[in-house]
């Protein structure tokens, strides 16, 4: 019989005894009735004390695989007809084994919008992506082709979890006209912020805390922070962000743990934090000790007015996390996002992404570096402002000629995103039924908020569609609005007269 034994093992040897007969019971090396060696004889061959190899076959016992009689010894009994005793009881319950049952089940949205792009038929002004067709892959091919003649193999070996020191060095450059001097050590790299999103849930949540987000807010956030078991505390917006003496007079009954902000062209509505609410965030968060993740993926793509600070440019105190990404500018599928914080945290942010992916891709960590460090990354993103700046007019005065009375909307002055109200006869879920015969697509606004959202809202994005696509999916869009307002109206009149059921 082969079997292995590794003493320098942590697992106990007659364990490891028990698991090399179960293996070769199992694969059908050892037949049905095959005799065991005495407990002596295999213990003097292995090396091993009898007791030892007693204890192994008492476990295969009660596996049920060996069976021992007095004059015959110890017996495989398991086989039998080719088949092994340890039948499964069934099929494995994967969904009950994924969750504990009290864990409420993701919501599909987000995977259900990007699996829409990939449907020809629909325009999307749905998803938060970048127009694919703008992307710079010639640049692309020529800084890898650089790279894997410069670093050869290393541009695709390991690299340390927190990033690849040069491309953190070119991040903390990166951030300079935010108004961030971070240095490398207080910088982690992370798979697309959505990660950094969860590893600031894992690192600094627990059930049960209390987490202040902004109503409307970023829904993949709010699916993490639900994800992480916190309670959340939705503090409403207007157009010059969050409504900063309302978090102040819940700051007066709470002790969140956390406040998630997205102060500049805020997914989905678009709007920034005002210098004032900036200052005023900040003080309360010192005043209560609370730290602020501040998400910012969107902060580079202004098309109009003055830029405002960072909160973390404006925090001499380590209170904020500033949290970034590539996404929505250069390639999303690099995955590729970055936090800077205080060192002490980045380190334990560190530790958990450690267990999470080891580091995020070392490829595109240099690929990115190259943009940055040689100047393409800047020219590509004067050339995406522009583009998307027309996309937004586009947008906007298409909506002004198709959309019926009553529906509005507002004026971002960057991102990727205009917010809309709905006129009060039009029900959400009529408009969704009504915008996929017309094979348009925007994102429900319902999802975005935590509370009862005030309001009928939706999210058109103006990025990924190109121009001529933008007008039609608008004038698709105009369409449904008109016949889901029409709707109501023919049942409503229908339903006069009808004698109620009860
Ligand atoms: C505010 C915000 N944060 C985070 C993300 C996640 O982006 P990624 O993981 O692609 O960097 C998005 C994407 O839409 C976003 O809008």
């Amino acid at each position: 019989m082969d079997i292995r034994i590794d003493r320098e093992s942590a697992i106990p040897v007659y364990v490891q005894i028990r698991g090399g007969i179960r293996d070769l019971i199992l694969s059908g090396r050892l037949p049905d009735g095959f005799r065991l060696p005495p407990e002596r004889q295999l213990a003097t061959a292995l090396g091993v004390n009898r007791t030892t190899v007693f204890s192994a076959y008492k476990e295969l016992k009660s596996d049920g695989l060996v069976e021992s009689h007095v004059g015959r010894g110890t017996e495989v009994v398991s086989r039998k007809a080719g088949k092994s005793a340890v039948e499964p009881a069934g099929p494995l319950p994967w969904r009950q084994l994924a969750r504990d049952g009290s864990v409420r089940e993701p919501d599909p949205l987000v995977r259900d919008v990007l699996a829409l792009t990939e449907r020809h038929d629909v325009i999307s002004l749905q998803a938060g992506l970048p127009a694919a067709e703008l992307l710079p892959l010639e640049d692309l091919r020529r800084v890898q082709e650089e790279i894997l003649v410069r670093k050869g193999p290393e541009a695709l070996l390991h690299s340390p979890t927190e990033g690849v020191t040069a491309f953190r060095e070119a991040l903390c450059r990166h951030m300079v006209p935010r108004g961030i001097r971070s240095s490398p050590d207080e910088v982690l790299v992370t798979s697309g912020s959505q990660q950094g999103l969860d590893l600031v849930a894992r690192t600094l949540l627990s059930p049960g805390d209390v987490v202040v987000v902004e109503e409307p807010s970023y829904f993949g956030a709010l699916e993490v922070f639900r994800s992480a078991r916190v309670r959340l505390l939705g503090v409403p917006t207007d157009r010059d962000g969050m409504r900063t003496d309302v978090l102040e007079a819940l700051l007066a009954r709470q002790q969140p743990r956390l406040i998630y902000t997205l102060p500049t062209f805020q997914n989905p509505s678009g709007c920034v934090l005002s210098l004032a609410r900036r200052r005023r965030l900040l003080e309360l968060a010192w005043r209560h000790q609370v730290p602020i993740l501040e998400d910012d993926p969107y902060s580079d793509l202004r098309y109009e007015g003055e830029a405002l600070p960072s909160l973390k440019a404006l925090d001499p105190y380590g209170y904020v996390i500033h949290l970034s990404s590539f996404s929505k500018v250069l390639f999303p599928g690099l995955r590729l996002g970055w936090i800077a914080a205080p060192r002490t945290l980045v380190r334990q942010l560190a530790l958990v992404k450690q267990t999470v992916d080891l580091h995020s891709g070392t490829l595109g960590q240099w690929i990115v570096e190259g943009f940055l460090s040689g100047g393409l990354f800047a020219r590509h993103l004067a050339a995406t402002r522009t583009a998307y700046r027309r996309r937004r007019d586009v947008l906007l005065s298409t909506l002004a000629e198709e959309a019926p009375p009553g529906f509005t909307w507002n004026r971002p002055q960057g991102g990727f995103y205009v917010w809309c109200r709905l006129p009060e006869d039009v029900p959400p879920t009529r408009l969704l039924a009504q915008a996929a015969a017309e094979r348009v697509a925007y994102l429900p606004g319902g999802a975005s908020f935590v509370e009862e959202p005030t309001g009928n809202s939706i999210r058109l994005n103006f990025t990924f569609a190109p121009e001529e696509q933008l007008r039609e999916g608008v004038r698709r869009l105009g369409r449904a609005l008109r016949a889901a307002q029409a709707e109501p109206q023919r049942r409503n009149r229908s339903v006069v007269g009808t004698p109620p059921i009860v």
